[in-house]
């Protein structure tokens, strides 16, 4: 569990710091690339080891028995979240972004609404879009540099076309752990407006200490409405694998479901499912608990770095390794404050607006990577705002 290792990952078809020169205009050689959600770190031994045994048996055929894969994931669920799995209502789709795309073709009709809790992860609303449906943003109020929800104006905005609310929890990007009592006002926002409610957790096992997520399985009156959905890969740092769970306990969902992945054809990589099963596992809790206290200090470096600017503030994390931070007070256009970031300090990070209404004026930083090249971002960074000082 070396985070400090500096893996140089250029060269190795990396949408990270492969694609940067061609998205941001920053060279890998050169820039630091803090933008896609994915670690600059190795995943645990057992991950590895499960890929070596396959590359060591050499026969590459169609995966079979997937019990001891489907009780790892309930396991997982089990150990770390407090949540009774049954084995049975899991689905494998490839990644979550996959699932969200499924999950609106199954349960909604084109031209509907799908409400977002915007500024959010910005594939919710490309999916959607792509999808012939409509999406409606609802936005977070941010309160002191903390996203609440605000269900009166919610309610008020709802014109019953809309028939699915995606809620990002923990979310991205602005860090909440949403706490019961929010939950529970979603639910009953979903159960208000007759929504289907897919709940995207795929943050839940990197959250700071001190706060506790909440499986949204686990709030009342919901059950029958709701579609879970978590994955190894943000957690474990496989993306790459695009392997989601899609968790269902309701008969009717459940079906409607089944019959929609079975009509595309679809079924697992057997990459994804060893890496997963070796993921989820005593050994795999170990790492993520190691990780967890490394990506909290690396936050901390990130958080206190931007904030000293005057102008900037970094919004307090509660979970994730995306950084929010907000540049309103500088008073730049965002235009300039890019320019800065980007073009200056050499630093690929996301643009606020992708996120949807609420995003205007920040940018989203990864801080996944060893502490060093954080340390090297808020100083070149820091240094491109120097005439504020
Ligand atoms: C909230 C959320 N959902 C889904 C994804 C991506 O999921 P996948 O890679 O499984 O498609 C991300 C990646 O950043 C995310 O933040």
């Amino acid at each position: 569990m070396d985070f400090d290792e500096l893996i140089d990952r250029r060269n190795t078809h990396c949408n990270k710091w492969d694609d940067m020169e061609r998205l941001f205009g920053v060279s890998p050689d050169t820039g630091i690339a803090m933008w896609v959600a994915d670690m600059d770190f190795r995943p645990p031994a057992a991950v590895q080891n499960a890929l070596q045994k396959m590359l060591d048996h050499g026969v590459y055929g169609y995966f079979g028995n997937e019990t001891p894969y489907r009780e790892a994931i309930a396991w997982w669920m089990q150990a770390r979240h407090g949540w009774t799995v049954d084995t049975s209502d899991i689905f494998t789709t490839h990644g979550l972004v996959n699932a969200t795309g499924l999950a609106v073709t199954a349960y909604t009709q084109p031209g509907d609404g799908v409400v977002l809790f915007t500024p959010v992860y910005h594939a919710f609303a490309r999916t959607i879009r792509a999808a012939g449906r409509a999406v409606v943003e609802c936005p977070l109020v941010n309160n002191a540099g903390r996203y609440e929800f605000d269900f009166a104006a919610y309610d008020a905005q709802m014109t019953g076309a809309e028939k699915m609310v995606i809620l990002c929890s923990p979310h991205n990007p602005g860090g909440r752990v949403w706490t019961r009592e929010e939950l529970q006002g979603v639910a009953d926002f979903a159960r208000r407006h007759d929504l289907i409610l897919v709940s995207d957790e795929i943050h839940h096992d990197l959250v700071m200490s001190g706060h506790t997520h909440i499986p949204m399985t686990k709030i009342d009156g919901i059950a029958d409405r709701l579609v879970m959905m978590t994955a190894a890969t943000k957690t474990f740092n496989i993306a790459g694998a695009h392997i989601g769970n899609v968790i269902i306990s309701d008969p009717a969902l459940k079906k409607r479901f089944a019959d929609l992945m079975m009509g595309l054809g679809i079924s697992p990589n057997s990459f994804g499912l060893h890496m997963v099963t070796a993921a989820y596992s005593p050994e795999g809790a170990a790492w993520v608990d190691a990780l967890n206290l490394y990506l909290d200090g690396n936050r901390r470096l990130l958080e206190e770095g931007l904030s000293a600017i005057p102008g900037v503030q970094a919004m307090a994390l509660e979970s994730t390794y995306l950084s929010w931070v907000d540049f309103a007070g500088t008073g730049m256009s965002e235009d300039e404050v890019k320019r800065r970031i980007v073009t200056e300090a050499g630093v690929a990070a996301n643009y606020g607006p992708t996120f949807g209404k609420g995003g205007e004026t920040f940018m989203r930083f990864n801080f996944a990577t060893p502490r060093a090249r954080v340390q090297d971002a808020v100083n070149r960074i820091s240094a491109a705002f120097a005439d504020l000082q």
